[in-house]
């Protein structure tokens, strides 16, 4: 698929007020600073869409995309950031739940994970509530470009190894990395062939 068209639309903390219509929409979200920014930039070949930064926490919104003109990408605060402290993290964990269990038009959650981290207790436990929830996911390992010789891949195949201790069948994965742009087409044709199964008007 290709992307023809990317706007910024509106930030918002309360799901309520995101956008009418029933566009289809995939958000993104994990720790603070896995990636989730840098990664829409380079699903849509926009380097400033999602503002980005070397310093944890930088968006604290949920922020809607409007792709092709009709369908949407939405980036999610981090979770687990530390240094907000207990009231900023409560605060944000609970925009995150609400827009993850209220919002309709969410199709699909994509959850990013650091390629090069051991499996960490706060992600596993993020995908056991949304197993929970019955939240459909998919996982994006991101930052691939950042360990060299092989031991990106084994990182990932011991991640979901680990993965099978909790879950009978494993969710879909990508490994990514916004530098090289891997992973690009994967998820864009993931997204796609949802896209066609919904609505075949949209493209
Ligand atoms: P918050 O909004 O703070 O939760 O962070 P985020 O998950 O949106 O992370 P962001 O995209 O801002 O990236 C955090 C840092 O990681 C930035 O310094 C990026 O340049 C860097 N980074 C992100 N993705 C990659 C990647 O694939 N490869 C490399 N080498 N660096 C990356
Ligand atoms: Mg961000």
């Amino acid at each position: 698929m290709d992307i023809n068209s990317a706007e910024f639309i509106i930030s918002n903390t309360d799901v309520k007020k995101c956008p009418q219509g029933q566009f289809p929409e995939y958000a993104f979200i994990g720790r603070s600073n896995v990636g989730k920014s840098s990664l829409i930039n380079m699903l849509t070949g926009r380097n400033k869409l999602a503002m980005t930064s070397s310093t944890p926490g930088k968006t604290i919104l949920i922020n809607h995309f409007l792709i092709n003109k009709n369908w949407y990408i939405v980036d999610l605060p981090g979770y687990g950031y530390a240094k907000r402290g207990h009231k900023g993290q409560d605060q944000i964990r609970k925009v995150i739940e609400d827009y993850i269990l209220e919002r309709e038009q969410m199709t699909n959650l994509f959850v990013l994970i650091d390629s090069r981290l051991e499996p960490q207790k706060i992600d596993i436990e993020f995908m056991e509530w949304l197993g929970e929830n019955n939240i459909p996911f998919s996982i994006v390992f991101t930052k691939a470009d950042k360990l060299k010789g092989g031991k990106t891949k084994n990182n990932i195949n011991n991640y979901l190894r680990n993965l099978k201790k909790y879950w009978e069948e494993l969710p879909p994965y990508f490994i990514t990395s916004s530098e090289s742009r891997m992973g690009k087409n994967e998820i864009l044709d993931y997204i796609y062939n949802i896209n066609t199964t919904l609505n075949s008007s949209i493209i």
